[in-house]
């Protein structure tokens, strides 16, 4: 099938799905189970949806991501409780693949490289988010930038970090931040690069989508996000053990997208094991 046929198929089906989601507002199930999946469903999955429709049971996805208990998302509860007996570590930080580290980080500072420069980002100043012990602010982000900004939902990652880790690049921290990344919103114009490692895979699709709009507008001009992560080879994949979403990179580009930004460069990790994950590094603005 061409393209363009397989764009209009997927418009028809859409335009099938919206019509068939309206009348269910209106006509049925209005005080069900299945009312309240739908409405999660349709918020939450926007961007991957029909895709995953075709791929997995949906339910499955919704079942990890969104269902709430007393007002919590048990999809964040869950990864909060797997990172309160994660050790403040290198070890903790690449989840045993310790020996992957250096890699990661040269592979990591090479991209880095591509982005800031004359006419490219600045050096002002960059957000680590989702930082950590501050792996990659320590290894890639401290060497370029004359000053950073911290972001992790753990105080102890965030303490050891201030306290030890960093050793005398703590100086250069202008702010810590123990915040979830679901919840924060970057002041505006503040930052020349946006980094985020294996974080992404810790949001929903939506909270995902809207962050990265407001990290956007946190950008100084020519200013970049990178996002690195673990991608899936097929489809979408929940990980219940730290509660993550692996994406397929075609579902993370059209989360991307939806959010408004341009993708400028997409780089796969080179290196790393055929038995993990794929990880694949994407700048945009
Ligand atoms: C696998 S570690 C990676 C740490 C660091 N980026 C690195 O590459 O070494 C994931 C980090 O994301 C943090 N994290 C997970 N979900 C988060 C959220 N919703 N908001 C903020 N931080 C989160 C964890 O606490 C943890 O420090």
């Amino acid at each position: 099938m061409s393209e363009s046929m397989s764009i209009v198929e997927f418009g028809r089906t859409h335009q099938a799905f919206r019509e068939r989601w309206a009348n269910t507002d209106h006509d049925l199930c209005r005080h069900s189970m299945s009312f309240d999946l739908h409405n999660i469903l349709r918020q939450e999955f926007f961007a991957s949806y029909l895709y995953m429709l075709e791929q997995i049971p949906l339910v499955k996805l919704y079942a990890m991501t969104c269902a709430s208990v007393k007002g919590e998302k048990q999809f964040y509860h869950r990864a909060q409780n797997f990172y309160k007996d994660v050790p403040a570590s290198e070890e903790g930080m690449m989840g045993d693949f310790v020996e992957l580290s250096e890699l990661d980080l040269e592979s990591s500072r090479q991209f880095l490289k591509k982005c800031v420069g004359p006419g490219k980002a600045g050096t002002r100043r960059a957000l680590d988010c989702g930082c950590g012990i501050g792996r990659v602010s320590k290894g890639v982000l401290f060497p370029v930038f004359q000053t950073l900004e911290m972001l992790d939902m753990m105080e102890n990652f965030i303490l050891h970090a201030h306290e030890c880790y960093l050793g005398d690049c703590a100086d250069r921290v202008e702010s810590y931040y123990v915040y979830n990344l679901q919840d924060f919103t970057p002041p505006p114009k503040r930052y020349d690069v946006v980094w985020m490692q294996w974080v992404a895979c810790h949001l929903t699709d939506k909270d995902l989508m809207e962050f990265l709009r407001r990290a956007q507008a946190g950008l100084r001009p020519s200013g970049v996000i990178v996002l690195k992560d673990n991608m899936a080879r097929q489809g979408c994949r929940l990980d219940p053990v730290d509660s993550s979403v692996i994406r397929h990179l075609d579902i993370m580009r059209s989360i991307i997208e939806t959010a408004g930004l341009t993708i400028l460069e997409v780089q796969k990790q080179e290196g790393f094991p055929e038995s993990i994950m794929p990880v694949w590094m994407i700048s945009m603005r």
